[in-house]
């Protein structure tokens, strides 16, 4: 097996998967795309708190398109399978204040990989990297009905607080991120 890319990092599951994570670019909508069209109409709901289409738009060049100095995501993949970097598992995604006050953290995993430990993987990466911004706090907002993600929250060291910028989402926090 290839070693990582220059930007790039193993990762191993708490089953014992060998994964990959890489950076989200430019070139990333079709695996985008396909990730997405793998995952239940549901879970693009809880991750995007709408109906979302899996198809080309403006929604999805705005998370292959961003500011590198305010953004960071990062997806990980399988280098054994055959597709290897171009098929997507799952994406985390942070984007931050300039003066480094908050940071602001979204995460999806491909419904048909849940539950074998990669958001928790994923989250140990994201909440490495608020650290190493010095962000003073991450938050996130969470559609209350999302169990899966507020129990993540908790195994993760952050806080449910009981009410987001709108009525429809709970706010949960990192305060300060800590690595896990
Ligand atoms: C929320 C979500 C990201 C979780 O991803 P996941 O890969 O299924 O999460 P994990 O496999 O790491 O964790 C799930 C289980 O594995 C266990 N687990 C795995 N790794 C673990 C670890 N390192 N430490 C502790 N527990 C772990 C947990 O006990 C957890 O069990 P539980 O569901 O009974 O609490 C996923 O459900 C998802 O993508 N949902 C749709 C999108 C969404 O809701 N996004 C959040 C809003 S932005």
């Amino acid at each position: 097996m290839a070693l990582p890319a220059e930007g790039e990092k193993d990762i191993v599951t708490i089953e014992g998967r060998r994964l990959r994570l890489r950076p989200i670019g430019p070139d990333d909508d079709d695996a985008l795309i396909d990730m997405a069209r793998r995952s239940t109409p549901d879970d693009l709901r809880l991750r995007f708190f709408s109906a979302v289409r899996p198809e080309p738009g403006p929604l999805v060049s705005s998370l292959t398109h961003y500011d590198h100095d305010r953004q960071r995501a990062a997806g990980a993949y399988d280098p054994a399978l055959p597709r290897g970097a171009g098929e997507l598992l799952g994406v985390v995604r942070l984007h931050w204040e300039p003066d480094l006050s908050r940071g602001e953290c979204a995460i999806i995993v491909r419904s048909d990989f849940k539950s074998h430990g990669l958001g928790h993987c994923l989250m140990a990466e994201m909440l490495g990297w608020a650290v190493d911004l010095g962000l003073a706090r991450v938050d996130g907002d969470v559609l209350p009905e999302n169990s899966a993600m507020l129990r993540m929250v908790r195994s993760c060291g952050g806080v449910i607080l009981p009410r987001g910028p709108d009525l429809h989402t709970v706010r949960v926090t990192f305060d300060p991120p800590r690595r896990i």
